[in-house]
């Protein structure tokens, strides 16, 4: 009899164990990582290899496994989106991610997403989705700079950051961000600034919206550009965006770039101009022809630093736009999805004061 009540007792004992635990678990965030590949992914022959190495080989599932720290801050699973170096990233890639990111978020078991994306084109990824995603919770882009392969490798740290804050509540509504090296910035302001050190990403003159420290963001800026659920952007319905190239100026400028454009079927052309905004006498005769032919001009900078606003006249008359202080591949994004929205000027300019 005593032994028949013990093990009742025990069986008990078990069930609400096991009920207690599963509450428990189910108490932590869900964060989706999402996994595109670069350098985060990047798999050498040996630990010293630093470049040269392949990005984007190692899967997800073998990341999370390396990081088990992660399932202390959030109930982690992950998808591979694709495996490419960051340099092949495209507009397919884009729709994809941004589809899949609108889908996850409207989940309500889910809290956040991580992005794991190669560092060379990541700040335009984090800006298109800044722009695009429809929800206020966390979507964090993450890479590293050394391979996962590699002595002082930064990608298991920086991932678990990233899972950190995708986790935190603090994290919600401040648009897309980016994590690396225990810094957070913002996906408008950042952009890469070293060809391989760690401290790679800055945003200029504009600061850091935050740090990692003990384990913990602290948060300290955050931009007033409208983004995610203010923004009027929506590529729901969208399989590609139109045809925007970039034009870089320099010394012996001509228009050849500028016609290549639009031969290739540009809708807009963004003048990397100098200083703020110049252009060679040449390109610009190319560009007030590209207008004539329904091209959408905006004049951004090589220079990296400052805005490009109306000043110089005959610039204003030829209704080339200003491309305020974005730098040209995010003018690039901006104008890309502008141009699925209106052609008109002024409504463009519009966009380019508030994003
Ligand atoms: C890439 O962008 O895919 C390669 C470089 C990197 O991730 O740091």
């Amino acid at each position: 009899m005593l032994k028949k009540r013990l093990s009742v007792f025990l069986t008990l004992a078990l069930i609400l164990l096991a009920s207690f635990s599963t509450a428990f678990a189910a108490e932590k965030p869900v964060v989706k990582i999402l996994a595109t590949g670069g350098t985060i992914a990047g798999s050498a022959s040996t630990a010293t290899q630093m470049t040269g190495y392949t990005a984007g080989a190692i899967g997800i599932q073998i990341l999370i496994d390396a990081v088990p720290a992660m399932k202390e801050y959030a109930d982690v699973s992950g998808e591979q989106i694709v495996k490419i170096s960051s340099n092949n990233m495209t507009t397919e890639v884009w729709l994809k991610l941004a589809k899949r990111c609108n889908e996850l978020l409207a989940d309500p078991n889910v809290n956040g997403i991580v992005i794991t994306h190669g560092t060379d084109t990541m700040e335009e990824t984090a800006y298109f989705l800044n722009l695009v995603v429809k929800s206020n919770k966390p979507v964090i882009l993450v890479g590293a700079m050394r391979p996962a392969t590699a002595i002082s490798a930064d990608g298991p740290v920086n991932l678990l950051n990233a899972v950190r804050l995708a986790a935190s509540p603090e994290a919600a509504g401040k648009g897309v961000m980016v994590v690396m090296n225990d810094q957070i910035s913002g996906a408008r302001d950042v952009t890469k600034t070293n060809t391989s050190n760690v401290a790679t990403f800055k945003s200029p003159e504009l600061g850091y919206m935050g740090y990692f420290t003990g384990g913990k963001p602290y948060f300290y800026h955050e931009s007033l550009r409208k983004h995610t659920v203010a923004s009027e952007f929506d590529v729901s319905n969208l399989t590609e965006l139109p045809r925007v190239d970039i034009v870089y100026a320099h010394v012996n400028d001509d228009r050849v770039m500028v016609d290549a454009a639009v031969a290739a079927g540009a809708k807009g052309i963004i003048s990397a101009g100098s200083g703020m905004g110049s252009i060679h006498e040449m390109t610009e005769k190319g560009l007030v022809d590209a207008q004539k032919q329904g091209v959408v001009i905006v004049r951004s900078s090589r220079v990296g630093n400052g805005l490009v606003v109306a000043g110089i006249q005959r610039y204003t008359d030829q209704k080339f736009l200003n491309g305020d202080n974005l730098n040209p591949q995010k003018a690039r994004i901006l104008l890309q999805l502008a141009l699925t929205k209106t052609t008109n000027l002024e409504e463009i300019q519009r966009m380019f004061a508030e994003y």
